[in-house]
């Protein structure tokens, strides 16, 4: 493995040096770009500076206008995600560096992840858990820990993309009615389940159960404040395995205190791996550790897409799935 060199290394060696998530090495070849030499920059590791041709970074690395000044070689970046909120992407576009993401290889596995917290939380899974764990058990009880019957409910989904589809798809296997908020209209997506597209206000009036799926961007950062968790139906069911800074984290706590809501399922933090404690610890709340697309099949598609993408650029190609904006 070769070392992370130091600050200014010039162009030493044979081959052109590419920088690649340490974490991704066990999902990758041998040799993952054999024309290339793979310098691996562990998660805690500051980016470092030099000759390098690519950096493929994990989700948490930020990428802006320092660490493109300390590349001054760079030809792409190459992330191994589908959310790229780490990245400036106007920097890179200044210094006409591509940016790619992994989408698509993703998509059923968050779905399922989005689906396992829908279900925990409409079934109160954690509250009878802690039941059995805390030996609080006195037997079956007709009304103990009745949930949401998700027959015939509304679900309603925050952004229509690939994985937003996908989680409504898995609804109407659960008897669901689909509701949808996008910028754009879906008529494909309405054709395939029967969704009906509302306006946010109105989806979340509606809805048993929002999920949510826009990417973090200025427009969204913060969307689901205390405004907007005072017109979801009272009692409703909020599931975000999107991106953390989406939500107000105490106005998200203080709905689930003052019982507004019903509970929340939440895969995602505004400041991982930071998370407040009133939510982890809330009985209403599952929360997980930031893994949507965590099984073994996602990983590695995700990690050969995010190389392909970089050994297309360097190769001259076109990116598989750039990045556009
Ligand atoms: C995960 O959150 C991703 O963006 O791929």
């Amino acid at each position: 493995m070769a070392s992370v060199p130091k600050q200014n290394d010039g162009p030493g060696g044979s081959r052109p040096r590419v920088l690649v998530a340490a974490e991704l090495k066990p999902l990758l070849p041998d040799d993952p770009l054999p024309d290339h030499e793979v310098v691996w920059i562990a998660t805690e590791d500051p980016t470092p500076r030099g000759d390098f041709v690519a950096i493929v970074p994990l989700l948490s690395r930020p990428i802006g206008e320092k660490e493109l000044n300390g590349l001054p070689r760079l030809r792409v970046v190459a992330q191994c995600a589908v959310g790229y909120d780490n990245i400036d992407l106007e920097a890179a576009a200044r210094r006409e560096v591509p940016v790619t993401n992994t989408p698509d290889v993703l998509t059923e596995s968050t779905a399922d992840l989005a689906w396992a917290l829908i279900l925990a939380v409409a079934r109160r899974m954690k509250e009878g858990q802690e039941m059995l764990a805390h030996d609080a058990w006195t037997g079956w009880s007709p009304t103990q820990l009745l949930g949401l019957e998700l027959n015939e409910s509304v679900l309603g989904i925050v952004g229509a993309g690939r994985i937003g589809r996908a989680v409504g798809r898995r609804g109407v296997g659960f008897g669901m009615t689909i509701l949808y908020t996008d910028e754009y209209a879906q008529p494909d997506f309405e054709t395939e389940i029967g969704a009906a597209r509302r306006e946010l206000p109105d989806l979340l009036g509606e809805s048993d159960v929002v999920s949510v799926h826009v990417p973090s961007n200025a427009e969204t950062r913060g969307m689901f404040d205390a405004r907007r968790f005072s017109w979801m139906k009272p009692g409703g069911l909020f599931v975000n395995t999107a991106r953390g800074d989406l939500v107000d984290e105490a106005a998200l706590v203080e709905a689930l205190d003052q019982g507004r809501l019903g509970g929340a399922g939440l895969d995602v933090f505004s400041r991982e791996p930071q998370v407040p404690r009133e939510l982890v610890a809330h009985p209403k709340v599952v929360a997980l550790p930031h893994i949507g697309s965590a099984t073994t099949h996602t990983r590695r598609a995700m990690a050969g897409l995010a190389l392909e993408n970089a050994r297309e650029v360097l190769a001259g190609r076109d990116p598989v799935t750039p990045v556009t904006h």
